[in-house]
C-alpha cells in the first residue's frame, strides 16, 4: 500500500496537516495490530471477534473515520481512501485466514470421520422363510430334481374342477356345505390342490409330470390339528405304461430325500374318488424309526399321503384316452408334513407368527 501519497497535506502551503498525520498513524497502527493479532487467530469465533473489534459497526475504522469531521473538506477524499484501503487489507487478511481456518476444520473432520472398514460391520435383522414356505420348497426341490413341473392354479375353483372332474359323486361327503366354502353354486374356495391337475391335463398333453404346490380351504374349526386354511402338495404324472410301481419308487424316493436315507414307507388301501387302486401312505416314524415311540403314538409309522392310479374317469373328464396313458397321482399336507419335522405339537403356532416361534426355524 502507497502510504506516501496518504500524507495529507495543506493545499496551501503543501505543509503535511498534524491531524491527518495523527490519522494516517492510528491507520497503520490499527493496520498492525490486525497482522499481529491474526497471527495468533486459531479459530473461527476469535476472527468474528477480532472481526466486530476491527471493521465491525463499532470498530477501530468506523472510529477513525469518525474523526474524519476534523479534516478539511479537501484533506478528507484522501483519508476516506486511506481508510477504505485499511479495511479491505484487513479484510483479505481475515478472509485468508478464514479459508485457512476452515480447511483446518474439514481436514480435523475428515480425519474424525474416517471410515475404519476393517470394523466388523452391524448385522442388519434379516427376515427368514417362514416353516412352511421351507417345507414347500424342500419338497419342490425334490421333485424338482425328479424331473416334475411346478404348477399353479386359482384359490378360487369351479365345482366342476374341484368336484366333478374329479369324479367326485354328487353326494359325496365332501361336497357338504359343512366341509367345503362355497361362494356360488358354481364357484368355491378348492379343498384340495387336485383341480389344478385337472387345469394341467385339460390343456397339455402327456407326458405330464407336474407338482402341484398351494393353499387349500376346508370348514373346519380351528384346534391344534385343524385350519380351515392349509397347504397341500400333490403331484400327477401321466404317460404311457405308468404303473403302480413307478408310484411306490417315487414316494419311497420323496420319503428318504426328505426324512433320511433310511426311511421307509407302506401302503394301505383307501378310497379317493379320483384314484383307483388307491392308498394312504405311511413313512416310518424320522424319530424312532419304527420302533414305536411318542411322536408316532407307538405305531412306527406315520400318515403322510394319499395317493393312487388316476381313475379313467378323470382322464376321460381332461379328454385323456386311458386306453393309451396311465398315471398316479399323490397329495400331501405341507402342515402335516412341517410340524412332524420340527416336532410341532399345535397346528396354530404356524399362522400366529409369533416371531419367538418362526425364529426356531
Ligand atoms: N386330494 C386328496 C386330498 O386332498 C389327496 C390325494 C391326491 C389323494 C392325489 C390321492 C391322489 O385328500
Amino acid at each position: 500500500m502507497g502510504w506516501r501519497f496518504f500524507v495529507a497535506k495543506n493545499p496551501i502551503n503543501n505543509i503535511p496537516i498534524e491531524r491527518g498525520i495523527r490519522m494516517e498513524q492510528r491507520l497503520k497502527e490499527i493496520l498492525e495490530i490486525a497482522e499481529s493479532e491474526l497471527g495468533g487467530i486459531t479459530d473461527m469465533k476469535a476472527l468474528e471477534e477480532m472481526r466486530v473489534r476491527f471493521t465491525g459497526k463499532k470498530g477501530m475504522l468506523t472510529e477513525v473515520l469518525r474523526g474524519m469531521g476534523q479534516l478539511s473538506p479537501e484533506e478528507r477524499p484522501a483519508m476516506g481512501k486511506l481508510v477504505n484501503e485499511v479495511r479491505s487489507e484487513i479484510e483479505g487478511l481475515m478472509t485468508s485466514v478464514r479459508e485457512k481456518l476452515e480447511k483446518e476444520a474439514l481436514s480435523a473432520r475428515l480425519v474424525k470421520e474416517k471410515l475404519d472398514v476393517t470394523i466388523p460391520g452391524k448385522r442388519p435383522a434379516l427376515g427368514r422363510k417362514h416353516p412352511l414356505t421351507q417345507a414347500i420348497e424342500e419338497m419342490e426341490e425334490i421333485f424338482i430334481g425328479l424331473g416334475y413341473d411346478i404348477a399353479e392354479g386359482p384359490e378360487i375353483e369351479t365345482v366342476y374342477n374341484n368336484f366333478d372332474a374329479l369324479n367326485t359323486e354328487e353326494n359325496h361327503p365332501s361336497r357338504d356345505e359343512q366341509d367345503t366354502f362355497y361362494i356360488t353354486d358354481n364357484t368355491l374356495l378348492r379343498t384340495q390342490t387336485s383341480p389344478v391337475q385337472i387345469r394341467v391335463m385339460k390343456s397339455s398333453e402327456p407326458p405330464i409330470k407336474i407338482i402341484c404346490p398351494g393353499r387349500v380351504y376346508r370348514a373346519d374349526t380351528v384346534d391344534a390339528t385343524h385350519s380351515p386354511v392349509f397347504h397341500q402338495i400333490e403331484g400327477l404324472v401321466i404317460d404311457k405304461g405308468v404303473t403302480m410301481g413307478d408310484l411306490i419308487g417315487t414316494l419311497k424316493l420323496f420319503a428318504k430325500n426328505l426324512f433320511g436315507e433310511e426311511t421307509d414307507i407302506r401302503l394301505r388301501p383307501h378310497h379317493f374318488p379320483f384314484t383307483e387302486p388307491s392308498a394312504e401312505v405311511d413313512v416310518s416314524c424320522w424319530v424312532c424309526g419304527g420302533k414305536g415311540c411318542r411322536v408316532c403314538g407307538g405305531e412306527g409309522w406315520i400318515e403322510i399321503l394319499g395317493a393312487g392310479m388316476v381313475h379313467p374317469n378323470v382322464m376321460k373328464a381332461c379328454g385323456i384316452d386311458p386306453e393309451i396313458y396311465s398315471g398316479f397321482a399323490f397329495g400331501m399336507g405341507v402342515e402335516r408334513a412341517a410340524m412332524g419335522r420340527h416336532n410341532i405339537s399345535d397346528l396354530r403356532l404356524l399362522f400366529e407368527n409369533d416371531l419367538r416361534f418362526l425364529r426356531q426355524f
